[in-house]
């Protein structure tokens, strides 16, 4: 038994046993506090895999099930997209801690509901984003926290690939009901973090976008009604703009390298600001030194997990001894953008954001 009456360990339920499930279930022997107290997965093969490898005390079909256990403190959510709301919202009436992959929610309004109930309830809702915990984010956010990139004034967001429409895995991903968009709730959403996180999380104002299905003869799985790319321009409070490029398929040209699996491939964060600028990949600073422009390799503190420093985050949030990286607020701002950016699609003009 630890010492100190903090000390009690976090019972985990990990809701849907895929890849982001068995990431987090991956890490959570490595933290002190977390304990795998259960799983949750419709598919039993896939359970009974996830069984064997983590071994959780406790293994459900159902999920209501595992959240009607009073041994468990917090839930990680990695179900197909449409599930999160409902799965996060039940979590929380049954007095749950909620960890929810992305993206939070598939719009804005159900992210506020939830945002609304955990407060009521006093619980953490925490939206996963391992990204902003990689070595190379903490070192861009250190810079940029002690000012070496002056005053920030743009950023460019980019995950594009020619040929990576996910699919054969039960057909969610494609189908706007169930998935809520596609390129860009899928891959565009963890680009545009990745920037609004470096710049602060400033107040997004308003949205200019363009998406687009043009590479539905690409498609395998039998519906296919959601955008493969996203184009969008972004305004905030503080005057800064992003730039967000994200494609799941494009004809892209060769100074986009060749993936491992999704065809040409680039995912890239680059910020700019008045003393210098920060590219994420490979991490460079590139800075202003008496009018010469220097090109400076900034070197990663570590190589820490960054699933793992998640994880320790979000328990340090539940455990009340540090605010939650990845909040409700920020989830709530990051889902008003997305919904920004498909309106303002649809209408072919900027819109406003409220
Ligand atoms: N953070 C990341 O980098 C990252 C990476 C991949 C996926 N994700 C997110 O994680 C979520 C899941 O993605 P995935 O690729 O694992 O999808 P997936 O379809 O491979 O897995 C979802 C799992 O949920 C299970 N499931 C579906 N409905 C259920 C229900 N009602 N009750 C219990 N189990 C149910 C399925 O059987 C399946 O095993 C998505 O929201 C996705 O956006 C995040």
């Amino acid at each position: 038994m630890k010492r100190g009456a903090n000390a009690k360990r976090v019972n985990f339920g990990i809701i849907g046993t895929g890849w982001p499930g068995q990431q987090h279930a991956r890490v959570m022997g490595a933290i002190r506090d977390a304990f795998l107290y259960a799983c949750a997965d419709l598919d039993e093969a896939r359970r009974r895999d996830f069984e064997a490898s983590y071994s959780p005390r406790k293994s459900f079909g159902d999920y209501q099930e595992l959240l009607a256990d009073e041994k468990l403190d917090a839930v990680m959510i990695c179900l197909p997209n449409f599930l999160h709301f409902p799965a996060s919202l039940a979590a929380l009436e049954a007095g749950k801690h909620v960890f929810c992959e992305k993206p939070p929610t598939i719009n804005s309004a159900e992210m506020k509901l939830l945002q609304d109930e955990a407060a009521k309830r006093g619980l953490v809702y925490f939206f996963g984003r391992q990204f902003r915990f990689t070595p190379g984010m903490r070192a861009a956010k250190a810079l940029m926290a002690g000012g070496r990139l002056g005053n920030i004034y743009h950023a460019r967001a980019t995950w594009v690939r020619s040929r990576g429409i996910p699919q054969g895995i039960g057909g969610w991903f494609t189908e706007k009901k169930r998935s809520g968009g596609g390129a860009l709730i899928d891959i565009g959403v963890h680009a545009l973090d990745s920037v609004w996180y470096l710049m602060g999380t400033p107040r997004p104002m308003s949205v200019s976008a363009q998406v687009y299905r043009n590479f539905e003869h690409l498609a395998r799985d039998p519906v296919f009604d959601v955008e493969d790319a996203a184009f969008a321009f972004i305004r905030f409070e503080n005057g800064a703009v992003v730039h967000l490029e994200t494609s799941w398929a494009g004809n892209l040209p060769d100074d986009v390298p060749m993936g491992q699996y999704f065809g040409r491939e680039s995912n890239n964060s680059v910020v700019y600001g008045t003393r210098g600028t920060i590219r994420l990949k490979p991490l460079t600073l590139f800075e202003d030194r008496g009018g010469v422009l220097e090109t400076l390799p900034v070197a990663l503190p570590d190589d820490i997990d960054s699933f793992e420093l998640q994880l320790q985050n979000f328990i340090d949030a539940i455990k009340g001894r540090a605010p939650a990286v990845n909040d409700g607020e920020q989830a709530l701002q990051l889902m008003k953008m997305i919904d920004a950016i498909y309106a303002s699609s649809q209408l072919s003009r900027e819109v406003p954001i409220v």
